[in-house]
């Protein structure tokens, strides 16, 4: 871990964080922390937790990978088909939760969830591997 990840790191865990030290835009401060993760060499920064409800109340949780995070949101692939898929159509509402370890630091997200356009999806999938585009 790079020497200012593990001060700013440490400074949080023992200090707290003080809300005039944030961003008032919640994704620019994720971007910085985010880039902080990376910087300080967390073996897989994009890997967040991506929870779903089914109609019934019942939570469900598994591991992502995040492909973008900008004004629009968080996105991240996957089929249409499956349990969180299902999930999400029948209650667009979901949480992710990062956790970098090496940064002591975890970044809860909640919200509403939306399908990406089809040119995206499309592009992502021109962009993978071919034997990864096979397994999908
Ligand atoms: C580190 C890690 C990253 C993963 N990334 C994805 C992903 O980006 N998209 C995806 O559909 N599944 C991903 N998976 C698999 C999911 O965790 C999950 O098993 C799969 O999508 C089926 O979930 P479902 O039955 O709730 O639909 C990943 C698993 C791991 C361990």
């Amino acid at each position: 871990m790079s020497l200012l990840a593990r001060i700013v790191s440490v400074r949080g865990v023992f200090f707290g964080l003080r809300a005039e030290q944030l961003d008032p835009d919640p994704i620019r401060q994720f971007q910085r922390w985010f880039r902080l993760a990376r910087r300080g060499r967390c073996p897989w920064p994009t890997s967040v937790c991506l929870a779903t409800v089914a109609p019934d109340g019942t939570p469900s949780a598994r591991m992502m990978l995040l492909k973008g995070a900008d004004e629009q949101g968080f996105s991240f692939f996957t089929h249409y088909v499956g349990r969180k898929a299902r999930e999400l159509d029948a209650c667009p509402r979901a949480a992710l939760v990062f956790h970098w370890i090496e940064l002591l630091r975890q970044v809860r997200v909640e919200g509403r969830v939306e399908k990406l356009g089809p040119e995206e999806s499309d592009a992502y999938f021109a962009s993978r591997a071919r034997l990864s585009q096979i397994g999908a």
